[in-house]
């Protein structure tokens, strides 16, 4: 190894990658260095290129006929995808940026006034840091992150100044949203539009606000934002800025998402794909990091409140077996942080065994 790599290799054992790629860098340290397999990288060529489109004035709309299309569109989209993107739902836009700026104005804070956010508790109301978690990871990732709960209880911080003020909005905004997905998605399935919130005890569900930074990297092949995850929840909104990245996987393949402007993306979690017997799959996906500008994104994991279990919903199920045992939420979720399941599918861990 070149002395002037172990230099920044050192460098890298501070706070952030913010600190890490404000110095001259040409190249991705050691401990940073991620290579994806060259037979498992996106393909912009593809002509399934793009998730499938969710019109939400469709969905919320008076006629029964939009509203029945809007879930039929839905529940494909699950089924096929566990992806989509939403387009008219009515969150400005420029509430969306201004959410943008301010975690970005947070990330731009002197590391000094970040520090006393850093936490390895995993329910920390906030909490910011680098990479998944230093403690255990074994490639470091190409990012910060800043997670913050804004339900059951709305958590917020002073700095920077307007982040209080447009995260209340946004979290509000977006919650309403899921809130509508959640429904189309219990109807799409057949159940009570209602069905799925009540199971779920969505009045007091999980929502967290968790804005991911990802810096220009010299050698975007060699280093990685997110590896590739599931998400734990029943469904995350997450926008960006105007930098692409996140990858979702498709039939065996990686798609690089290429998304609307002002629209959402929206996915499906763990909790889901439990609730429905893998019907609904929660799907793989990862961020991948580029060498041109930062690129910052807010995932808006809306999860069942931390108490609840979810399990096979017996109407669905049509004489299959169940093929999960329950574990409450907050216990999924410690369990998917535990070192013993490091980006490894958790659900797995729920599954009923073939010859129980
Ligand atoms: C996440 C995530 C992807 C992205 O935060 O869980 O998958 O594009 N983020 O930042
Ligand atoms: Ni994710």
């Amino acid at each position: 190894m070149a002395p002037t790599t172990t230099t920044v290799a050192d460098e890298a054992k501070v706070a952030s990658i913010k600190t890490l790629t404000g110095a001259e860098l040409n190249s991705v340290p050691s401990e940073y260095t991620y290579i994806k397999d060259p037979n498992d990288q996106a393909d912009a060529s593809d002509p399934e290129h793009s998730i499938p489109i969710i019109d939400f004035a469709q969905l919320t709309s008076s006629s029964p006929d939009l509203r029945s299309k809007a879930i039929q569109d839905i529940g494909r989209a699950c089924e096929e995808w566990g992806f989509f993107q939403v387009i008219n739902h009515g969150v400005p836009e420029s509430l969306m940026k201004s959410m943008i700026e301010v975690c970005h104005k947070f990330f731009d804070l002197p590391e000094e006034e970040k520090k006393e956010f850093q936490s390895r508790k995993l329910l920390e109301p906030i909490k910011c840091g680098t990479s998944f978690n230093v403690a255990i990871d074994k490639v470091r990732l190409w990012r910060d992150f800043l997670k913050v709960i804004a339900h059951p209880e709305f958590h917020s911080l002073h700095k920077p100044a307007d982040y209080s003020e447009v995260s209340l909005e946004f979290s509000k905004q977006t919650r309403q949203v899921a809130t509508e997905l959640l429904n189309g998605i219990s109807e799409s399935l057949g159940l009570e539009a209602e069905y799925i919130a009540k199971a779920m005890n969505w009045d007091r569900g999980l929502q967290i606000l968790a804005a991911n930074y990802y810096p220009a990297c010299p050698q975007p092949d060699q280093a990685i934002g997110i590896p590739p995850h599931t998400d734990h929840g029943l469904v995350t909104l997450l926008i960006q800025n105007d930098m692409g990245g996140l990858e979702v996987q498709h039939n065996g393949k990686w798609v690089l998402v290429d998304c609307a402007p002002g629209a959402f993306v929206v996915n499906i979690g763990d909790q889901m794909q439990i609730l429905t017997n893998d019907k609904y799959k929660s799907v793989w996906h990862r961020a991948v990091v580029n060498n041109r500008a930062t690129r910052i994104s807010i995932a808006v994991p809306h999860g069942p409140a931390l108490d609840t279990a979810a399990l096979p919903i017996p109407e669905l199920l049509g004489g299959e077996a169940p093929k999960y045992i329950g574990m409450s939420y907050e216990e999924f979720m410690e369990l998917q942080a535990s070192p013993a399941a490091y980006m490894m599918p958790c659900l797995d861990h729920l599954r009923v065994k073939a010859d129980n």
